[in-house]
């Protein structure tokens, strides 16, 4: 499909005269496909049974002779009012036992029984109108799920399916009691009918029951989705399905939802009004991008990709020139083959007035349009050779919902953050651009030379023999503080020493552990050279024959500081020590320890390392697994490269309004203007092409 640009457009806001005129103004800045109607139950069902999809087809029809395709969003993330009086009790309840009303979008319950049989009727509806229509494409089902559903509903339809929900996990009450400790503070059921959502308590919550609740509610989404896809997908087998995600959003488990897609979309806001300075950290958009795409482990869509100024009643800032197209070009080096943007024109009233697009509210066309659509016109051409290609990353971090929702719960303390260390680890290997994979838990390992799986905290059995095949066959792992310390279902484990099932693996016991918090602690690199340590490792090496060049590598630099959690690693299984703490009574004792398991290594992390320790550990592990740095560049330069058999395409990116430099990117230029070699301009993009055969 060689549609590689489009928008977000709202024809039901606007009088149906300006509608030629937008459309004739898509097609001028080269805009192949719009999305339609995901908010627009009440346009389309006025009543209840009484369908009116005329607007639409005058629309859809519109657009057609402009040559722009449409995809058709299920319009179920906005009930109208009719519905929600005639059946209130589709409204969400929240954990205090409050009752959300009608007046914003997703105030709906996902498990109601009757709210899913008005959704499956508009969904066949919209599906038996469309199904014939060649200028449909595809369709996103709902919106964002799970955005507005972070304090999950707990009416009583949900407490029933959580109840099953549960059933169909424990099967027996019995094992439900033991899994779930209700020992403790005398919590222990008599049947599954007595289990409670978890509401507000007098005092605190059961982690086992609170990790279930969260995986329960995933499912749960997951399921409301798979209903509308089973329609659609009987109903237009030709079209595709897809939804907009939001990256590391964690009420839906995306790579479960992935499933039901043909490709996963994400909405793309790097100059978000609620981050800081306005602005998302520039390795943190690159992450959103990589994590979708890892969802599904192929090209992504940006379904929603910035045009302006965001807002709601606040405001984000204004982009800078060349800006946009920055934003949009990083979207696509990371994985996207089609950037479709928020919104075609800025909304006059409602929620969003001030959520700008690519039109002003006066609809007519400023810098935003222009520049996109220069930018849009160099692009398309690259584009088409582009669709399809992949980076071909050694390194990946496993990203896990489970280990979120598990320490969403009980976090340590007030620093500790899963999705936090994970972009910690992510942004040492950004900033030596070498490019990320993110996987499952249950994903493949072998085409890595390098995984790193923070905060292994709650582990399937299976795990450990996961990564000690992993290892074993030559793999670098690295697993961090919190690894084994609980089994799948959120209870300590009590069998062996931390770090539980990965200690054979690591080579190590963990003593004693510190929550730091804010406190940090020194490593300090004198340490790393005791002579204590420079004989284990030389024994542990010449144990691996291992070169004389190798051991005197061990006892290179590791300084900095360690933080929010300290380990008091004995290297006692195997492993030697990397680091080890410099001041107090944890003086001398092993932070970061590195153990040889069968062909590969294991390198272990006692802490949140601050980012001089974090650059050197990240170091040590890229040379441990022979992965190569290959691209230099000033601070601000984002580099990646996606293959596929047309070349292998390198992005440069300058993410700043400051002129950069870059070194060691080779290739023809197809995009960018190459005033000197190697330089950059504010915001800036050069895309080089390289021939697969010269390699
Ligand atoms: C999200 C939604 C859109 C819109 C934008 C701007 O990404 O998917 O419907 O609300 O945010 O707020
Ligand atoms: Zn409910």
């Amino acid at each position: 499909m060689n549609i590689h640009f489009g928008a977000d457009y709202y024809p039901e806001h606007w009088p149906e005269e300006r509608w030629e005129t937008d459309a004739g103004l898509m097609k001028e800045m080269g805009l192949k496909v719009v999305r339609l109607a995901e908010f627009s139950w009440h346009k389309m069902e006025p009543q209840e049974g009484v369908f009116d999809f005329e607007w639409l087809d005058r629309a859809v029809y519109l657009l057609e002779k402009y040559g722009i395709k449409v995809i058709l969003g299920t319009p179920t993330a906005a009930p109208p009012a009719w519905l929600v009086n005639k059946y209130p009790e589709i409204l969400p309840v929240d954990h205090m036992g409050n009752t959300h009303g009608f007046g914003g979008r997703h105030h709906d319950c996902q498990s109601n029984p009757g709210y899913r049989k008005l959704c499956s009727q508009i969904v066949t509806a919209m599906c038996e109108h469309f199904k014939d229509n060649a200028n449909v494409i595809g369709w996103q089902i709902d919106n964002e799920l799970g955005n507005s559903h972070d304090d999950f509903c707990n009416c009583p339809s949900c407490r029933r399916k959580f109840q099953e929900w549960l059933k169909n996990k424990y099967g027996t009450i019995e094992k439900l009691n033991e899994k779930w400790g209700t020992a403790f503070w005398s919590q222990d059921y008599n049947s599954f009918e007595e289990i409670f959502t978890p509401g507000l308590t007098a005092a605190g919550e059961n982690p086992s029951q609170m990790l279930d609740w969260r995986c329960f509610h995933s499912d749960l989404i997951v399921d409301f989705a798979k209903a509308q896809a089973d329609i659609i997908r009987t109903i237009c087998p030709n079209h595709f399905i897809t939804h907009n995600c939001m990256d590391f959003a964690d009420t839906v488990n995306y790579y479960d939802l992935g499933k039901l897609l043909d490709f996963a979309c994400q909405d793309q806001y790097p100059l978000g009004y609620w981050f800081e300075n306005c602005k998302m950290s520039v390795y943190r958009a690159a992450a959103c991008v990589d994590l979708v795409r890892s969802f599904k482990k192929e090209p992504v869509w940006i379904m929603e990709q910035e045009a302006g100024i965001t807002g709601w009643g606040k405001m984000g800032r204004l982009p800078k020139p060349e800006e946009l197209p920055e934003m949009t070009l990083q979207s696509i080096a990371h994985g996207a083959d089609c950037v479709v943007f928020f919104r075609w024109r800025s909304c006059a009233f409602g929620t969003e007035q001030y959520w700008h697009g690519i039109l002003p509210h006066s609809g007519i066309p400023g810098r935003n349009y222009a520049e996109l659509k220069k930018m849009i016109e160099h692009m398309e051409p690259v584009m088409d050779e582009l669709t399809g290609a992949m980076p071909k990353n050694d390194v990946a971090i496993e990203y896990s919902y489970r280990q979120q929702y598990a320490l969403r719960s009980q976090p340590h303390n007030d620093y500790l953050n899963y999705q936090n260390q994970i972009l910690k680890y992510y942004s040492s290997l950004y900033d030596k651009h070498i490019g990320v994979d993110f996987v499952g838990e249950k994903d493949p390992l072998e085409k890595y030379k390098l995984v790193i799986a923070p905060l292994k905290y709650v582990s399937y059995a299976e795990d450990a023999e996961r990564f000690e095949k992993y290892v074993g066959n030559g793999g670098v792992l690295i697993l961090t503080m919190r690894a084994g310390v609980k089994d799948e279902f959120n209870i300590c484990n009590t069998s062996e020493p931390l770090p539980g099932i990965y200690r054979r693996l690591a080579g190590i016991t963990i003593s004693e552990y510190d929550s730091l918090g804010q406190v940090s602690l020194v490593v300090d690199d004198e340490n790393s050279k005791s002579e204590e340590n420079a004989v284990k490792a030389t024994a542990a090496l010449a144990k691996a024959g291992e070169t004389a060049a190798k051991e005197k590598e061990i006892s290179e630099k590791f300084s900095g500081k360690a933080c929010v959690w300290a380990d008091l690693i004995e290297a006692d299984c195997g492993a030697v020590s990397l680091a080890r703490y410099g001041e107090e009574f944890y003086k001398g004792t092993t932070v970061v320890s590195m153990n040889t398991y069968g062909k590969g290594k294991c390198i272990y992390v006692g802490c949140e390392p601050d980012s001089e320790l974090m650059d050197s550990i990240i170091a040590r592990a890229l040379k441990e697994a022979d992965v190569n740095v290959g691209f230099r560049s000033d601070e601000g330069v984002d580099i990646c490269t996606r293959e596929n058999e047309n070349g292998i395409f390198t992005f440069v990116i300058n993410t700043t309004c400051e002129q950069k430099h870059y070194f060691g990117v080779g290739g023809s230029l197809v995009y960018g203007e190459d005033d000197e070699e190697g330089i950059l301009r504010p915001f800036c993009v050069h895309i080089y092409k390289k021939d697969r055969k010269h390699g």
